[in-house]
């Protein structure tokens, strides 16, 4: 079996209800169940015997080390972390916490835990570290996108956080020999994301004829991946990536945030026309995210390479499937719209001009 961490949020529960659709192989799931983590993420494989659930923190070192004796995993895929980045300028100390102070924790429990298995247990063992493309920085215009050898420049406490975790993990394969993998990718979208993050929020404050918040001039640039080529990314970086290595894992799809919001906006007048008039009237700028990273662009050629990996999804098919989803799922949006969500919303957009 395999130990997953965070797997209640949006990618580790994507991952979790992949892996048992395609591995067949039981998941023991620790999640400290914080705003972003959702028990109903999970609610297809509720009374699935291979899944696991432990409500527990990662930076519980007694709680892991038991963890680990009594399951006996082969693998941890650590996806835990504090992941929003307008929350990171909010309060970052949750993020230095939960990002560095827990893969600390659970790094250690996993060396101490490995170091203690024989054979081909130790030699079949795997520590992969789910990591993020804002560790490399913001590229200009015609900078070439970002390789696995670029030299890390965060300009968010996220991203900081973040790649102070990278730097662990190398560390503890290059002091301890502890076999870990590390995957860097660019911005995910899909079900069950929670409606702080752009596409969500968009398709959320759409279908409530509430204002879209650009920030700036709308012309910062992502790469978008669908959630699920991640998750197939990760388990062929699982199975076959060579250890101490990072792969960085892209969509090569970058657009600029304002068309993304136009295409959703496009999306929502075909599938759900609204009588007021086309979505895209909403679009409303509001002040900048300080320090706003203006592009990200990922070259994805070493996972392709070394092991086959391509997204199945193009951003036309994959954004028209969320959209569809979000549609669909009205129930689990209007759930996590909580009032510590509402808290959230007034905290972020009161100040920028705009209460969406
Ligand atoms: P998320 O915020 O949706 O979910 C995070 C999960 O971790 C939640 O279920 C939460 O309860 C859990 N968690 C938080 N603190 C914890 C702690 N101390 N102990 C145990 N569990 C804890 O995040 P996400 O968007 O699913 O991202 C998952 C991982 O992927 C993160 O490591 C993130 O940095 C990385 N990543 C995300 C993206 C993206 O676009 N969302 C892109 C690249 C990498
Ligand atoms: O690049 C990978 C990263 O992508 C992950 O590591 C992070 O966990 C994930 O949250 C995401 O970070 P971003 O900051 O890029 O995602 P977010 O959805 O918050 O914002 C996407 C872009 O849209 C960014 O340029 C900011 C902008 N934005 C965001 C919000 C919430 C807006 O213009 N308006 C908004 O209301």
């Amino acid at each position: 079996m395999i130990l997953v961490t965070g797997g209640a949020g949006f990618i580790g529960a994507n991952f979790v209800l992949d892996w048992l659709a395609a591995a067949n192989e039981p998941v023991v799931n620790l999640d400290a169940l914080t705003y972003a983590g959702n028990m109903e993420n999970l609610a297809s494989v509720q009374g699935d015997g291979r899944h696991v659930f432990v409500h527990g923190d990662i930076c519980d070192r007694a709680l892991i080390d038991r963890l680990l004796v009594e399951q006996r995993p082969r693998a941890i895929v650590h996806f835990a972390a504090e992941s929003h980045v307008d929350r990171s300028i909010h309060g970052p100390a949750a993020f230095v916490r939960t990002n560095v102070e827990g893969t600390f924790t659970l790094l250690e429990a996993a060396r101490a835990y490995w170091g203690a298995l024989d054979g081909e247990a130790r030699a079949a063992f795997r520590f992969l570290h789910v990591s993020t493309d804002e560790v490399y920085g913001s590229l200009g215009p015609q900078d070439p996108p970002f390789a696995e050898t670029k030299a890390f420049e965060p300009n968010s406490p996220y991203s900081a956080s973040k790649a102070a975790s990278d730097h662990l993990v190398r560390a503890w394969h290059h002091t301890y020999g502890l076999p870990v993998l590390t995957t860097n990718c660019s911005n995910n979208y899909g079900p069950y994301q929670f409606p702080e993050k752009l596409i969500p929020l968009v398709i959320a404050n759409a279908l409530a004829g509430k204002p879209l918040p650009i920030y700036g001039d709308g012309m910062n640039v992502r790469d978008w991946l669908y959630v699920g080529d991640h998750c197939a990314a990760i388990r062929e970086v699982l199975a076959r990536g060579r250890l101490g290595e990072t792969y960085n894992v892209g969509g090569w799809n970058e657009m600029p945030n304002i068309d993304i919001v136009r295409t959703i906006c496009a999306l929502l007048d075909e599938l759900r026309p609204d009588p007021a008039g086309p979505h895209e009237r909403l679009i409303t700028y509001v002040q900048d995210r300080p320090g706003h990273d203006r592009r990200y662009a990922i070259d994805a050629r070493k996972i392709e390479r070394e092991l086959g990996w391509r997204p199945a999804e193009t951003f036309a098919s994959g954004i028209r499937k969320t959209v569809a989803w979000y549609l669909a799922n009205q129930d689990w949006v209007g759930h996590v719209q909580s009032g510590a969500y509402r808290e959230w919303i007034d905290a972020n957009y009161a100040a920028r001009g705009a209460r969406p």
